[in-house]
């Protein structure tokens, strides 16, 4: 079995939201494959942050990457079209906050496995997401679909490595890239444990 390039996908829960176009740009420049983008509403999860307008001004922003929209918003079923039309690539949920997955899902590219409580950055990786992470890889690849397996929470250059031995192949990382002073460094350490180029 052929696993695709990992990808690198900075959350930008941890950039400097005065700047966030800047940020998005750097952090791609510093070779970043998607852009982690944490939508929260202060009910579903106790924070608040960002909606389909950022989303669609980074679009106009002249950002081309892959945009990865987590939603942790309930119910989720509304926004998911709104963030579609805003330029997203990827949209995920939780599926206890959905009332109708069966209309809100038509086809599964991505498995999202939490590594920490959503709601914040710079949250302690939970072990136990090690083992969900095999046992969704071992789904997928009996499916023989094409389904990327991310992890999102606590995701740093000393974890990565037994992360993506555990089946990830999509990391998102916020506050282990942003709050680093080089994040091409970052990156480039991170692809180091993985195996990428
Ligand atoms: C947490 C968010 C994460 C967060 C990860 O609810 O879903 O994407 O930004 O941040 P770090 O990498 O700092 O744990
Ligand atoms: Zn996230």
């Amino acid at each position: 079995l052929i696993m695709p390039t990992p990808w690198i996908a900075p959350s930008i829960l941890s950039a400097n939201f005065a700047k966030l176009g800047e940020e998005v740009e750097s952090v791609l420049r510093a070779g970043a494959d998607v852009v982690h983008f944490d939508v929260m509403d202060n009910h579903y999860v106790p924070n608040l942050t960002i909606g389909p307008l950022v989303c669609e001004a980074l679009r106009k922003h002249g950002v081309t990457a892959p945009i990865d929209v987590h939603l942790m918003v309930s119910p989720v079923d509304r926004i998911v079209p709104d963030f579609a039309a805003a330029g997203a690539t990827f949209i995920s949920f939780h599926p206890e906050a959905t009332e109708h997955v069966d209309r809100t899902i038509e086809k599964l590219d991505l498995v999202l496995i939490m590594s920490v409580n959503p709601g914040f950055g710079g949250q302690k990786f939970i072990p136990a997401a090690l083992r969900k992470l095999r046992e969704a890889r071992e789904r997928i690849d009996a499916s023989g679909r094409n389904v990327r397996l991310e992890i999102d929470g606590g995701v740093k250059v000393d974890n990565i490595g037994e992360i993506a031995r555990a089946g990830a192949d999509m990391f998102v990382a916020g506050s282990a890239i942003f709050g680093a002073k080089d994040y091409a460094a970052t990156i480039k350490a991170m692809r180091q444990q993985i195996g990428g180029k």
